[in-house]
C-alpha cells in the first residue's frame, strides 16, 4: 500500500521541485494532492507526466494523508502544521517556524538521520535552511575525521531562495536594465540586478542578520553545539544554485589531499577541484542536480589546522525540496511510519 502525500505550497518554487522530485524518484505515493492558497484554487501543476488540479489548504481534509511535504512560509506553517498532524499526518516543513523547538527533529539525513525518530513529539520534522543544509553536508565527514573548532562563512545565495516573487524581480529589474525602464525594488531593498545585497532576512540587535542566526544554530543542532560559526550571508544575482566561501579551523591536523580524499567518499557530496581554469562548479552548473559540490579545497596557512572550500548545491533541491523528500524516504526506510488504511 502507498502513502498519500499532500504538498502545501505546490505552486511555489520549492513546492514546484518536491512534485517533480516525488516523480523523478519514484517515491511510494499512492495519491499525490497539490494544495496552495486560495488563489490558486483550481489552476493546475505538473506532477511527472500528470497534471494536478491545485486544492485550497484551508477546505483539505488531512485524515487520510500520510505525509505533508509543507512549503508555504513561516506563518502558514505555525498555524497549520500542528492541525495537520493532529490528524495523523508527519509534517515536513521547509519553514523556520520550528528548527529550534526541542520538540522537532531538524534533519538532514546524511549528516543526523537518526535524529528523524524524535519526530513523534509533535509530528513534525523541520527541514534546515538552504544555506544550512549544503553546509553541513559538506562539513560532517570533516568534522567526524578532524573535529571542527570553527567555521567562518560568506554566502552567495540565488534569489529563488526568497520564493518566485524574487526571481520574478531579477528577471524585470534585469529586462529594465537594458529597455531603460524604471527598476522596481519589492522583495529586495536595494536593486539586485547586477548587484549584490549583503541582506537576506530581518536584522537583530547585534548586527547580524536572521540568516546568518540561522546557519550557527542550525549547524549546532544538527552537527555539533560546540562549533562556532559566523557567516555573511549575501543575496546574488543568480536565479538558482547557492554558493559558499568556508573557512574551518579543525582542533586536529587535516591536509587539503585528506579533505579531498574524504569529501570524496561522504555521502552527498561530489568534488571537483582541478586547479586549473573551470575545474571548479559554479551555481549555474548545480541546477537541477542533487549533489553538494565542493571545490577549491586548500589549506589556509594563516591558521593552525585550516581549510578554505567553496560549497555550491541547487538550493530548491538539497537545501529545500530534495532534503524533505529525503527525510520522508529515512520515515519510511526505518519503517518508522506506515501508510494509513484509506476510505474505500
Ligand atoms: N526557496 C528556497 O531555496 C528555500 C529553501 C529552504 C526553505 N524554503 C522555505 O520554503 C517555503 C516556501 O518557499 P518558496 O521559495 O517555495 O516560496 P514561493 O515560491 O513564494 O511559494 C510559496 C508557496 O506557498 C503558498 N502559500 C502562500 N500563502 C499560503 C496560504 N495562506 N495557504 C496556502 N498556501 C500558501 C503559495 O501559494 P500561492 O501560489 O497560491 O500563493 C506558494 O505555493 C518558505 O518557508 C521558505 O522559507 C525555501
Amino acid at each position: 500500500m502507498g502513502y498519500k502525500v499532500a504538498v502545501v505550497g505546490a505552486t511555489g518554487n520549492v513546492g514546484r521541485e518536491m512534485l517533480g522530485i516525488l516523480a523523478e524518484r519514484n517515491f511510494p505515493a499512492e495519491e499525490v494532492a497539490a494544495l496552495a492558497s486560495r488563489r490558486s484554487q483550481g489552476t493546475e501543476c505538473t506532477f511527472g507526466d500528470r497534471t494536478l488540479k491545485v486544492k485550497a489548504l484551508e477546505h483539505y481534509d488531512f485524515s487520510d494523508v500520510d505525509i505533508c511535504l509543507m512549503s508555504a512560509g513561516g506563518a502558514v506553517s505555525k498555524e497549520w502544521s500542528p492541525r495537520i498532524a493532529a490528524k495523523g499526518a508527519v509534517v515536513i516543513d521547509n519553514s523556520s517556524a520550528w528548527r529550534m523547538d526541542p520538540d522537532v527533529p531538524l534533519v538532514v539525513p546524511e549528516v543526523n538521520a537518526d535524529a528523524v525518530a524524535g519526530f513523534a513529539k509533535k509530528n513534525i520534522i523541520a527541514n534546515p535552511n538552504c544555506s544550512t543544509a549544503q553546509l553541513v553536508v559538506a562539513l560532517k565527514p570533516l568534522h567526524d575525521r578532524a573535529k571542527i573548532k570553527r567555521v567562518v562563512v560568506a554566502t552567495y545565495q540565488s534569489v529563488s531562495g526568497a520564493g518566485k516573487d524574487a526571481m520574478d524581480e531579477l528577471f524585470s529589474q534585469t529586462k529594465a536594465v537594458f529597455t531603460l525602464d524604471e527598476i522596481q525594488s519589492k522583495k529586495f531593498s536595494k536593486r539586485i540586478a547586477f548587484n549584490v545585497i549583503p541582506h537576506i532576512d530581518a536584522f537583530m540587535e547585534d548586527g547580524s542578520t536572521r540568516e546568518e542566526w540561522k546557519m550557527m544554530m542550525e549547524t549546532k543542532k544538527i552537527l555539533d553545539p560546540k562549533i562556532k560559526l559566523t557567516a555573511t550571508c549575501v543575496r546574488v544575482p543568480v536565479f538558482v544554485g547557492h554558493s559558499e566561501a568556508v573557512n574551518i579551523e579543525f582542533e586536529n591536523p587535516i591536509t587539503a589531499d585528506e579533505a579531498r580524499e574524504i569529501l570524496r567518499a561522504a555521502p552527498g557530496c561530489l568534488v571537483i577541484d582541478k586547479r586549473e581554469d573551470g575545474g571548479y562548479v559554479t551555481p549555474y552548473e548545480s541546477v537541477g542536480e542533487d549533489a553538494t559540490y565542493i571545490s577549491r579545497i586548500r589549506e589556509d596557512a594563516t591558521i593552525e589546522n585550516g581549510l578554505s572550500l567553496w560549497v555550491v548545491s541547487d538550493n530548491l533541491r538539497k537545501g529545500a525540496a530534495l532534503n524533505a523528500i529525503q527525510i520522508a524516504e529515512t520515515l519510511i526506510n526505518r519503517k518508522l511510519i506506515q501508510a494509513k488504511k484509506k476510505a474505500a
